[in-house]
């Protein structure tokens, strides 16, 4: 018999035959879940009860009452997304003022509407960028750097605190890069970060901004800075000032700030958009949004305008309070049962993230602590059944592994209140401090 050879596959295609080590670790655990029993503090899901689904079904039946009154909604769209789609989150961002940006500043701006959510975005840049160093916050959003390796570029992540990235080191590193500045494609900085949920603060986009400037001007081009806002609608801190978009200070208009309407609404609805000065990247990623599906739904896309424009300051400002509640609330109980071990905890002033650093306690997917939690230890009276299993994102994933922040990435965990109810979340932290009280003794 002739040996067939298997399909033949691109670089990221090979690279992507196997999921990625934290998409793995997701769904053995999906396998395994029992929705009553288990505790899920690691899935980065918005909470159920912020979900306003009976406004999506009236605008969905509004539209299908009105179809007339509306551009075809159920028929293809235009790739540069819905007109009173982009009207609706103008005024939704100057109106809430996010980014403390205003009419004025946004009339100078172009705003599309991505294919499939702000991912898609994400993945367009894959294709429109060319290859090379990606600069970007330690630790990082695991998902995109994952795909941006598989796509064969390489990260030069740099070491934050609670305010962003550290724009000393920044500096330090781009000069370190020597000959390679050349290779830089771009920047991608998450605002609030998943998954620390730090803030980056105004001050250090205006030093992100200036850094970049010198760099644009050396390099003699310009190099896009990437501002990835999924979170930052969801600062609820009331002592936290409304940080500055970065858009506001950006002089040679290399800013492209990437939102979403998923952590709002609701992430079924699929709408992210970018907005920046017009150039020749963003139509780029205009016909990006056609090559990928056309546009994005357009009955997805007149129901958030709908919620938008009927609905956004209540939405809004239930969603901040449910968060706020929790984020106080969660960070009392990691006080309280993981306090002693506990060296640093950033979050919770914004989204529904805790990024925790042990001082002693390794978290990674092999460690006593972790085993303790998915009852994995092969001791009957913890592994028990009617024990939770208690999921986390160990920092281990979270954090480049060739980077300054490998080491330290072994005993850092996300913990995201998100998706659990409060006294779920207060199970499964008392279960986290058993898990440490367990460690201690192991190391007896
Ligand atoms: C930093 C960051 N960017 C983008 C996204 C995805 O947004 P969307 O649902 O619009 O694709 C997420 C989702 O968790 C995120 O954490």
């Amino acid at each position: 018999m002739n040996l067939m050879h298997e399909i033949s596959l691109s670089d990221y295609g090979q690279a992507s035959t196997t999921p990625s080590p934290v998409a793995q670790m997701m769904a053995s655990f999906a396998n395994t879940f029992r929705p009553a029993i288990d505790i899920n503090l690691g899935v980065g899901y918005v909470n159920e009860n912020t979900i306003p689904r009976q406004f999506i079904a009236d605008a969905v039946n509004h539209i299908v009452a009105h179809h007339h009154d509306f551009h075809a909604p159920f028929n293809y769209g235009s790739p540069d997304g819905v007109t009173e789609l982009i009207a609706a989150i103008r005024t939704y961002l100057a109106y809430h003022h996010f980014g403390n940006l205003t009419p004025a500043s946004l009339a100078k701006l172009d705003m599309i509407i991505g294919a499939n959510g702000a991912t898609s975005l994400l993945d367009a840049m894959t294709q429109i960028l060319p290859r090379g160093i990606v600069v970007t916050t330690d630790p990082l959003y695991y998902i995109y750097t994952n795909q941006l390796q598989r796509a064969g570029f390489q990260l030069l992540s740099i070491p934050e605190d609670r305010d962003g990235i550290r724009t000393d080191i920044l500096a330090e590193k781009i000069k370190a890069l020597g000959k390679r500045r050349n290779e830089i494609s771009f920047v991608y900085i998450v605002t609030v970060n998943n998954p620390s949920c730090s803030i980056l603060t105004t001050q250090r986009r205006i030093g992100l901004l200036r850094l970049m400037n010198k760099l644009c001007t050396e390099q003699r081009r310009k190099i896009p800075l990437i501002m990835d806002t999924a979170y930052e609608q969801l600062i609820h801190d009331p002592d936290t000032p409304t940080p500055d978009s970065a858009l506001l200070h950006d002089e040679l208009g290399i800013v492209h700030e990437i939102g979403t309407l998923s952590k709002t609404l609701a992430p079924t609805l699929r709408v992210g958009y970018m907005l920046a000065k017009p150039s020749p990247f963003l139509d780029a990623m205009v016909q990006k949004v056609s090559d990928t599906g056309f546009s994005a739904p357009l009955l997805n896309q007149h129901v958030a305008a709908l919620l938008l424009e009927q609905h956004a300051s209540e939405q809004i400002e239930s969603v901040i309070t449910g968060y706020r509640e929790k984020a106080v609330q969660t960070r009392k109980w990691i006080e309280q049962y993981l306090g002693n071990e506990v060296e640093s905890i950033i979050g919770g002033r914004a989204g529904f993230y805790f990024y925790l650093t042990f001082k002693n306690t390794p978290t990674h997917p092999k460690s006593a602590f972790f085993k303790f939690l998915s009852r994995d230890t092969g001791n009957q009276s913890i592994d028990a059944e009617n024990n939770p299993t208690v999921i986390y994102i160990p920092g281990h994933f979270c954090v480049n592994s060739d980077g300054d922040m490998a080491q330290q990435g072994q005993r850092q965990l996300r913990l995201s209140f998100g998706y659990e109810s409060l006294d779920r979340i207060h199970t499964a932290i008392k279960r986290m401090g058993e898990a440490l009280a367990y460690v201690q003794i192991q190391r007896q």
